[in-house]
């Protein structure tokens, strides 16, 4: 399902140059939810950047769904993010002026889904996430919780293959995360939908099925020493 091969990604800092992802390879199954850790600064969201194609590497491939994205020119690539691609950040990234599920349907109208559909769609996706009598809400009047299964809403609203989360319970309070994270997991598993979580909580992590750890440019297996407690 994502395929990277010797991805590399330098960064000029002053005179000198910063080789953040040095050769960097990864398979990741169909449907299988892989938490990736690493200290700050280490490349995670520059990898996550890599594969949605928001960015583009210095050399490597990284193949999404069977499509290579990394040859894809600008318009196609930002084409194919929207179809096949979600994302969840920490600052959730919601739009304040829209409503809640306006926020949630935008993705469907940047698709091309739209009128009754594209309601609906987004009604269901939001009664997913235990949110169906908030959809006429506006953004800020939502606790942080809210607000991330919103963002989680939006981003599963269209089906995509690939989901990426970039820290998404980093803006969270402990109890809040471990409400949030489970509907992330939860829908991701029922749906088959293939996972790429960023996250610094080893505890989130044990409830991923695979553990990476980004170090010195590469991803490396991790095993986490005890089972945790998250509810899948
Ligand atoms: N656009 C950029 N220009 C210059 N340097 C960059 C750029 N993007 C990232 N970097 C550098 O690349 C390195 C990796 O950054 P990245 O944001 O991927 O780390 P991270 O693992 O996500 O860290 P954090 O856990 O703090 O979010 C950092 O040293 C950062 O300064
Ligand atoms: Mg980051």
């Amino acid at each position: 399902m994502l395929s990277i091969h010797q991805l590399s990604r330098s960064f000029r800092e002053g005179g000198r140059v910063h080789r953040v992802l040095d050769g960097l390879d990864a398979e990741v199954a169909g449907g299988q939810r892989v938490a990736v850790m690493g200290r700050s600064g280490s490349g995670k969201s520059t990898l996550l950047n890599l594969i949605s194609g928001i960015d583009r590497a210095d050399g490597g491939s990284v193949r999404v769904a069977g499509c290579e994205v990394s040859a894809l020119g600008e318009p196609e690539r930002t084409r194919f993010r929207r179809a096949h691609i979600g994302f969840v950040y920490q600052f959730f990234n919601l739009i304040p002026t829209l409503d809640v599920a306006e926020n949630v349907r935008l993705v469907l109208e940047l698709n091309g889904v739209r009128g009754r559909a594209a309601r609906e769609r987004s009604l269901a996706a939001l009664a997913d996430l235990g949110l169906r009598e908030r959809a006429h809400s506006a953004v800020d009047a939502l606790s942080g919780g809210e607000q991330q299964r919103v963002a989680i809403a939006r981003a599963l609203v269209h089906a995509p293959q690939l989901l990426l989360a970039d820290e998404p319970t980093g803006n969270l309070d402990d109890a809040t995360a471990r409400e949030v994270l489970p509907a992330l997991l939860g829908l991701t598993r029922s749906r088959g939908t293939t996972l790429v979580l960023v996250t610094h909580d080893e505890t989130l992590a044990r409830a991923a099925d695979r553990v990476l750890e980004l170090r010195d440019g590469h991803l490396q297996e991790r095993t986490l020493a005890t089972p945790g407690t998250v509810t899948r």
